[in-house]
């Protein structure tokens, strides 16, 4: 292209174009030669090559044009020049313009078909998890609770002795601690320990909280348990405080029942058998009747009727000197309860490691 501009480069009189036929005839060069451009340059990029070589400011043709043709024109000339540059110009100028909103359309139609979605493929199918069966059972016991006045909390799951044991009325060589074979945390300061039950955050409580307190505390508790078909180093709670100035024993066992049924089923009956726990005084280890024989004797039950439950009792008034409350003027009651548990029990599992093992065939059948 840059050669041919030698012809807009020169006069008309160096052309030699010294009538008005002979203006015109270069006019019609100059329109055919735009036209050829237009044919050859077609795609987004030569067209910016087309228009500066038409249209650019400083050496666009029809700039030079102006220059060396109309500028330097003689006076009977002008006027016919002047007329076939107008008319030039704005051709060039409106077939740019088109074939400007041409390009554009084109590479607009280009980047759509890039990106267009077929609506007629089928879609990509990403799996939606679920709550697992702990949760789904921790949910469910912390639903019945809250609907009767309780709040829930939660605590840390490394615990100091103090509260793990001491604040608990257990102390340091209190064969109770036996029994909680504890994870001990080499190199802590204080002897921290996993704590072994949700208990310590009923001393946390109480020791935040004036009276009345009614919570539920579900967690992780740990154990050093070999792991076999009912039993794992970790494990889940759910702990029940309930103080105030005037609960009562009856109390104590209207909650209980209520939550029994609540979560077994209203034909359920519940059964208190005398145990003990070193923070509560009295203690009781609640029993349900086998919610799938109804009480007269299966497999799930052991033949016995009767499924134990959880551990309970009246707070011991000792604990309330650990934690400034005062013993003569309050009362109330406790509970602990394994989520793991509830969950084999209620679903039917023979196995706890089911829990734990993640495989989804197993996890599907609890959406
Ligand atoms: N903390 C006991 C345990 O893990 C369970 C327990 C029993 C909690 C009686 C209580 C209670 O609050 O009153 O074995």
């Amino acid at each position: 292209m840059p050669d041919d501009k030698k012809i807009v480069e020169k006069t008309l009189r160096e052309l030699g174009a010294d009538s008005p036929e002979k203006i015109t005839s270069l006019f019609t060069d100059a329109h055919e030669r735009f036209h050829r451009d237009l044919v050859v340059h077609t795609d987004e990029h030569s067209y910016r090559e087309l228009y500066y070589f038409w249209l650019g400011r400083k050496s666009g043709a029809i700039s030079l044009i102006t220059d060396n043709w109309l500028k330097p024109a003689p006076p009977e000339l002008r006027r016919i020049v002047g007329q076939e540059l107008n008319k030039l110009k704005a051709y060039v100028e409106a077939t740019l313009e088109e074939r400007r909103k041409q390009i554009e359309a084109t590479v607009e139609e280009v980047a759509q078909a890039r990106e267009r979605i077929d609506l007629s493929l089928p879609g990509i199918e990403r799996p939606i998890g679920t709550r697992h069966l702990i949760r789904q059972t921790s949910e469910e016991l912390q639903r019945i609770f809250l609907s009767i006045g309780f709040s829930v909390v939660q605590g840390p799951e490394i615990e100091t002795p103090y509260y793990n044991f001491e604040a608990l009325n257990i102390p340091e060589h209190h064969p109770a601690r036996d029994n909680m074979d504890t994870f001990y945390i080499e190199g802590a300061k204080n002897h921290d320990v996993l704590r072994t039950h949700t208990s310590p955050m009923q001393i946390r409580t109480m020791e935040k909280q004036a009276p009345p307190v009614r919570i539920v505390v579900p967690g992780k508790v740990y154990r050093r348990d070999n792991p076999d078909a009912t039993h794992g180093y970790m494990f889940h709670q759910i702990e029940g405080l309930a103080v105030d100035t005037d609960i009562t024993f009856c109390d104590f066992k209207g909650t209980v029942e209520y939550f029994v049924r609540a979560f077994l089923g209203p034909k359920v009956k519940t059964r208190l058998r005398p145990s003990y726990f070193p923070f509560t005084e009295p203690s009781a280890e609640v029993d349900a009747s086998c919610h799938v024989c109804g009480g007269s004797g299966c497999r799930i039950c052991k033949q016995s009727g009767w499924i134990e439950l959880f551990g309970a009792g009246m707070v011991n008034p000792a604990v309330y000197g650990f934690v400034n409350y005062d013993p003569e003027r309050l009362s109330g009651f406790a509970f602990g309860m394994g989520v793991d548990r509830f969950a084999m029990m209620k679903y039917g599992l023979s196995e706890l490691p089911v829990l734990f093992q993640n495989d989804v065939r197993f996890l599907k059948q609890f959406p």
